[in-house]
């Protein structure tokens, strides 16, 4: 893959994975992920900016196949797809020592057994000056676990940002010239893996403000050379500000959520409310978490199996718990056979969503007119929300 320069004396040094099409076991990636690195080259020292997940050591090792010396290794983030390939990097390079934070260094120690005496610990707001190179490191705890920080290059104005205004997106230059691609991608990134630190992100760009960037470099997906889009894009997505909109994740067994689904669709469209609604059986779960991200209100929809909710609508209202959406209203419709508690089992799983819960619709066997009614009652409710928040 090689180096490809950034600016004089600094390099992208990472590795694209093509054709990984899923992250921590769990989310859909479409178009893959990369791994960034960086190297920069002080007159005096050199460093080399996170490594690379261990899947892709050889690549990382690769491209540091004509660099003689590392001075340092900057870990911005303990995590295995940034951390991992520390242990081959300073078994090649004897001397080099590894710079983190005072978590970091820890959770560098628990993770990746590294030994402790190679590890310095930053402060949050030193400087380190590698000759006409100087490197500021900024703490950014929970962003996205507890240990770690960014860091910036003020001779030539770059952030690297680590996992903050990351995406997964694969691409063949250090840029992309498809806004609409790196956004929905950077979207994606955000609702998987950022939305539920919304809070502390929010502090963190304030602070970050400080830094003027030219070049916003994360460790997955491409950089920004134009960076106003991507941190308006983080803003809004950290504010308060939802969007008038209801989500609708829901499966059906037999047809009678499906219809309930259906007739509240219908009529959050005729009260002006945009409607996304993801069939759990075939619904691509990062999708159902970019949505997340603005919606004002879900509704989940659920059959009955045996005693309970469905398995499937479970584990996505699990999902949806996790990762903290800023929703304030949501309900839940359904049906069933012959009894179970549903509706319990589904209340019990989303604690962590602070919204108000609209009575649920729950019917046994096929809707008749008096749940189309119920239903209808619903959809006026939410209405009537959304126009007190002033979102529609
Ligand atoms: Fe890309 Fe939190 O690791």
């Amino acid at each position: 893959m090689g180096l490809k320069k950034i600016k004089d004396n600094v390099f992208w040094a990472g590795a694209v994975d093509w054709d990984r099409r899923l992250f921590d076991s769990l989310i859909p990636i479409p178009d893959g992920t990369s791994y960034n690195a960086y190297l920069v080259y002080g007159k005096d020292k050199t460093i080399l900016l996170d490594t690379v997940d261990p899947s892709m050591t050889h690549v990382l090792m690769d491209n540091l196949k004509d660099v003689k010396d590392i001075d340092f290794i900057v870990s911005h983030h303990a995590e295995q797809d940034h951390s991992g390939s520390l242990p081959a990097v300073l078994e090649k390079y004897t001397h080099a020592k590894v710079i983190a934070s005072s978590k970091g260094k820890n959770m560098l120690v628990e993770h990746l057994h590294i030994p402790a005496d190679r590890i310095d610990i930053v402060e949050d707001g030193s400087k380190l000056d590698l000759g006409g190179k100087t490197l500021e490191f900024v703490y950014t705890p929970w962003v996205h676990w507890p240990e770690t920080m960014v860091s910036y290059l003020h001779e030539d104005k770059i952030l690297f940002t680590c996992d903050l205004f990351g995406s997964h997106l694969s691409v063949s230059g250090l840029y992309c010239q498809e806004e609409w691609k790196v956004c929905e991608a950077a979207k994606r990134y955000y609702a998987e893996v950022m939305m539920p630190f919304r809070a502390n992100i929010k502090k963190h760009l304030e602070r970050l403000g400080k830094f003027p960037a030219d070049i916003i470099a994360p460790s997955h997906g491409p950089l920004y050379n134009h960076t106003d889009c991507i941190v308006k894009s983080h803003t809004q997505w950290v504010s308060d500000t939802v969007s008038n909109e209801v989500i609708i994740p829901y499966i059906s067994m037999h047809g009678s959520t499906q219809l309930l689904v259906d007739y509240l669709t219908d009529a959050l469209i005729a009260q002006g409310i945009k409607v996304e609604r993801f069939d759990l059986t075939v619904t691509d779960l990062g999708k159902l978490a970019i949505s997340l991200v603005d919606a004002a209100t879900m509704v989940i929809g659920s059959p009955t199996v045996l005693t309970g909710a469905h398995p499937i609508v479970i584990s996505a209202a699990f999902l949806a718990n996790a990762l903290r959406p800023k929703l304030k209203f949501a309900s839940i419709i359904g049906s069933y056979g012959w009894g179970g508690r549903m509706i319990e089992d589904i209340q019990k799983t989303i604690p962590n969503l602070k919204v108000q819960m609209f009575d649920p619709v729950l019917i046994k066997g096929k809707p008749d007119s008096q749940a189309f009614s119920a239903i209808e009652r619903l959809a006026s409710e939410i209405a009537a929300k959304h126009q007190e928040l002033g979102i529609r």
